[in-house]
């Protein structure tokens, strides 16, 4: 398969990925109760946001620089009732997109000849939403208190 095809396949699913995490923090973020609640939903809200902007850079990618099209289907979502089991669903969720972002990295730099207009934007994009997601497993190891 061509290169550029193969990554829009990989980027698709990423972006599937992506469509499922804002919506499901956004939709958890509503069942937080009690103690801190209120920083609690804060935060996911704010990590709900950052992956809008991950979602917006794999469209462009997809469709800008690869010639192919973005998804609009998402990933099934995860219900979670409890606030221990909303953060273990998202953290499971985040590692799980991390893996696979770091996949289609590494195809990219294995195919940096082939990518001669596209490479140095695709590394860098892709590159900062990874740095984003790591923050995000971060950040709900913290408030799981691991
Ligand atoms: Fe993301
Ligand atoms: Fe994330």
């Amino acid at each position: 398969m061509d290169i550029k095809q193969e990554l829009v396949e990989m980027l698709n699913q990423a972006l599937r990925l992506e469509y499922r995490a804002r919506i499901q923090y956004l939709s958890h973020a509503e069942s937080i109760k009690g103690q801190n609640a209120e920083k609690i939903i804060e935060r996911l809200k704010e990590i709900a946001a950052d992956e809008l902007e991950h979602e917006k850079k794999f469209r462009e990618l997809i469709g800008g620089y690869l010639g192919g099209e973005p998804v609009m289907t998402m990933e099934p979502a995860e219900a979670a009732g409890e606030l221990k089991d909303i953060l273990a669903v998202n953290l499971k969720q985040e590692k799980e997109a991390i893996d696979l972002y770091k996949k289609i990295y590494r195809k990219a730099l294995d195919s940096r000849e082939q990518l001669q207009y596209e490479f140095e934007v695709i590394e860098h994009e892709l590159r900062h939403v990874i740095m984003d997601e790591e923050e995000h497993v971060s950040e709900l190891s913290l408030i799981m208190g691991k």
